[in-house]
């Protein structure tokens, strides 16, 4: 029986952190132009101060047990936390449901978390809601949360200890090695897979959107298919299709007055995201690289970062435009913008590539390091800097990548991914059909 979407409300309930938050906002709004009504549940330190900047979304509260904080993940360790706020939060999520739905008349269409709280499947189960996973990294991440789901942590790290087996491309993968799965930064490997299992168990979900497109990832949609076993909807770049401003810290816009006065591409623009920041020693090996390439740079060091040497914040201020957060859609799109250094998170590597801007790449943690390896390796749009960086291969990479005819075939192909890109969200693109598809099911009743 059809319902009239503008009757249907859909629950968000997105991770509080930055790079979560910002794809599961963009994905209420995409569903808010589809005619549904969002209501969004966050915990109590979610960091979101107002609901101004998503006017019609319902915001409600979970009263939570572990604040969501980059400290507090630091405290405990990723993955204790998450396995800990999972199984705290349980309860009151439900009990916020059930207020929901006698407040709704019943009528949830479907609550759609971030996948790593899969705690929100109980209640969904409990009260016959249909739920759907909502992923913010890559494909190619979330097949390898499943090979890692299926390995023996013990069994792992003995293999790994023997180089041909570290080499070993995972099946269906290429390029994709063992040593390359995504364990680093996240504690013991025995508690890591634990939570693997968790986050790639579906449960009784409908199925899985994930922020991607085909056009970047479509084998790996096609094993995550296959691994899943319930529909996969890629509705990829989200920030092309619903763009929304869910910054959570204030954008300094005088960076653009700034590039404005800059030659064509000739700006790197530095940026490691909103959660890691480079070490003091690497600091000053970029920024001085930066200063000997003698090309300008527009650099983000956000509010709490570790104080710069004195004689290195004199000289990126007197050679580059510091902001303490930027506007970076935009600084992207901007004409002078002709290289991203980055950390690779999934959301900057997708904004980079939305407008053909080729990438240095200087991955931390978890999956940043398998996007590196796919902008440099499969779609050849940028450099990998491994190891310790010192100030010579910063200028190095710099001129390979603005100067060198080296940088304009990066530049050539990550140019023609933003045509594909862009072309997946607008009719009759993978993306725009993919968003039709899952609109269908949410309007139809589930029950
Ligand atoms: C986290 C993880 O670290 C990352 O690996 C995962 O892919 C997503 O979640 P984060 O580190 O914050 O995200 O990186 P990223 O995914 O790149 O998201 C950062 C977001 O902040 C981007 O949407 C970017 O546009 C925005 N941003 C960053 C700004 O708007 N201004 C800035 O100055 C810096």
């Amino acid at each position: 029986m059809e319902k009239k979407a503008e009757k249907r409300r859909i629950v968000l309930v997105p991770f509080p952190l930055q790079g979560h938050i910002t794809p599961m906002m963009q994905l209420g709004q995409a569903l808010n132009l589809k005619g549904f009504s969002i209501t969004v549940a966050l915990g109590e330190s979610n960091g979101i101060s107002s609901s101004q900047h998503f006017p019609g979304f319902q915001f409600i509260t979970i009263p939570e047990s572990l604040p969501v904080s980059v400290s507090e993940m630091e405290a405990f360790g990723p993955v204790e936390f998450l396995l800990k706020l999972n199984n705290t939060i349980e309860a009151s999520f439900k009990e916020c449901i059930s207020q929901l739905l006698i407040q709704q008349g019943n009528d949830i269409a479907c609550i759609i978390y971030d996948d790593l709280l899969y705690f929100c499947e109980a209640a969904a189960k409990e009260f016959k809601i249909p739920s759907i996973i909502f992923s913010t990294t890559s494909a190619t991440h979330k097949v390898c949360c499943c090979v890692l789901s299926k390995l023996n942590a013990e069994k792992f790290l003995i293999d790994m200890e023997d180089t041909d087996l570290q080499n070993k491309v995972v099946e269906n993968l290429h390029p994709v090695s063992f040593k390359d799965l995504p364990i680093r930064g996240f504690g013991p490997l025995e508690r890591f897979l634990v939570l693997c299992r968790e986050i790639s168990n579906k449960r009784s979900a409908c199925g899985a959107i994930i922020n991607t497109a085909s056009c970047l990832e479509s084998s790996s949609l096609t094993l995550m298919q296959q691994e899943f076993g319930i529909p996969v909807y890629p509705l990829g770049p989200l920030h092309i299709t619903a763009s929304t401003r869910s910054s959570l810290l204030e954008e300094d816009r005088s960076c653009i007055e700034w590039l404005n006065i800059q030659k064509p591409r000739s700006v790197i623009y530095i940026s490691m995201g909103s959660i890691f920041e480079m070490e003091t020693k690497e600091v000053s090996e970029v920024a001085n690289g930066l200063g000997d390439s003698n090309q300008p740079f527009l650099w983000v060091i956000r509010p709490g970062s570790k104080p710069l040497p004195e004689e290195v914040s004199k000289m990126v201020s007197e050679k580059g435009f510091v902001v303490k957060w930027a506007p970076q859609k935009e600084v992207l799109a901007h004409p002078a913008v002709g290289g991203f250094w980055s950390h690779c998170g999934w959301n900057s590597t997708m904004e980079s590539i939305a407008e053909g801007v080729p990438m240095i790449c200087r991955p931390f943690d978890g999956e940043q390091k398998l996007n590196a390896l796919y902008i440099e390796s499969v779609w050849r749009i940028g450099i990998l800097l491994q190891d310790e960086v010192e100030r010579g291969e910063v200028e190095r990479a710099v001129k390979r990548l603005i100067v060198d005819d080296e940088g304009a075939g990066m530049r050539e192909r990550a140019l023609v991914l933003k045509e594909k890109l862009n072309a997946s969200v607008r009719s009759g693109g993978s993306s725009y059909d993919s968003l039709n598809e899952l609109v269908n099911y949410l309007k139809t009743e589930q029950k």
